[in-house]
C-alpha cells in the first residue's frame, strides 16, 4: 500500500498570530490542489495561533492539516498551564506531537509521559506525530537502534494496531535539530527502517506497511529530495525552514519535477 508523503511544519515557540497568519496565506499562494493531492501538508503553530489558523484554513477551504505541539494527558483540571486534547480536538486541530525531543529533554517527557499523551490524542480522535531518536553521545556510542526502539515500544504501550496504523512517528536525531547537521539520507533511513521493523514486531506486516515515518532534522530545500527518495522515510517534520513559507512550500513540492 502507498503511503501518502506527510510534511509538517513545526514552529516551535515562534511567531504571533498575526505572523503565523502571514505565513500560511503566503504557504497557500505557493500551493496548488496537484500538491496537496501528492502530499499531506501541516502546520503546528504555537497554542496562541492556533485559533487563527484554524478559522483561516476553514475560512479559505484551504487542504492543508492543524496540528498542535504538545497537550496534557488528562482532559481537564488542575494543571495550570496545560492544554489538553480534546481542547485541540475542539479547534479541530488534527495532529498533536508527542515526546519532540525539546520536550523530552527540557520539560521532562519520560516515555511513560509520552504514552499517555499518545493515548489521550488518539483518544480524542487525533493523530499523534510521535517523537523519537537518539542524543549525539548515544550515536558516537553505537546505541542509536537501541534507543530509538525502546522509544517505539514504550510510545507504543496500549495502542491498538488499527490505532498504530494510523499514527505518525518522526525519527529525529537530537544532534542534528537546528544544527544544519543532517543525517545522511542513507543514515536516515537505516533508522526509519528500523523504527518500522519494532512496529512490524510489535503487530505485523500490515501495520508497519501505512504507519508513517518522518524524518527530522535540519531538513531544507536543498536536501529534502534525497531523504524523500528513501524507501522507508514518509515525509519530514522541519523547524527552521518551515518559519519561511517560500522554503516550506519548496519542501511540500519535493514531488514536482
Ligand atoms: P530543524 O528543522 O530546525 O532542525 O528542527 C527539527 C525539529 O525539531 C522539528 O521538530
Amino acid at each position: 500500500m502507498a503511503r501518502k508523503p506527510i510534511m509538517a511544519g513545526n514552529w516551535k515557540m515562534n511567531l504571533d498570530h498575526l505572523q503565523a497568519i502571514q505565513v500560511v496565506q503566503q504557504l497557500a499562494y505557493h500551493l496548488d490542489t496537484t500538491d496537496y493531492d501528492a502530499t499531506d501538508v501541516v502546520v503546528i503553530p504555537p497554542f496562541t495561533a492556533l485559533r487563527s489558523i484554524q478559522t483561516l484554513i476553514e475560512g479559505d477551504r484551504l487542504p492543508i492539516g492543524l496540528g498542535a505541539q504538545n497537550c496534557h494527558w488528562e482532559a481537564a483540571g488542575a494543571f495550570t498551564g496545560e492544554v489538553s486534547a480534546p481542547m485541540l480536538a475542539k479547534l479541530r486541530a488534527q495532529y498533536v506531537i508527542c515526546g519532540h525531543s525539546e520536550r523530552r529533554t527540557l520539560f521532562g517527557d519520560s516515555d511513560e509521559i509520552v504514552n499517555r499523551k499518545v493515548r489521550a490524542v488518539l483518544a480524542h480522535g487525533m493523530t499523534p506525530i510521535m517523537c523519537v531518536g537518539e542524543s549525539e553521545e548515544q550515536r558516537t556510542a553505537g546505541e542509536q537502534e537501541h534507543v530509538v526502539s525502546g522509544q517505539v515500544t514504550a510510545g507504543l504501550h496500549d495502542v491498538t494496531g488499527d490505532q498504530a496504523a494510523d499514527l505518525v512517528v518522526a525519527y529525529e536525531p537530537i544532534w542534528a535539530i537546528g544544527t544544519g547537521k543532517t543525517a545522511t539520507s542513507e543514515d536516515a533511513q537505516v533508522m526509519c527502517a528500523a523504527v518500522r521493523g519494532v512496529v512490524r514486531e510489535l503487530y505485523d506486516g500490515s501495520v508497519a506497511d501505512s504507519i508513517r515515518i518522518q524524518y527530522g532534522g535540519s531538513v531544507k530545500p536543498g536536501n529534502v529530495r534525497d531523504l524523500m527518495a528513501q524507501a522507508d522515510i514518509d515525509g519530514a517534520l522541519v523547524g527552521g525552514a518551515s518559519l519561511d513559507p517560500d522554503d516550506f512550500a519548496v519542501i511540500c513540492r519535493f514531488a514536482r519535477t
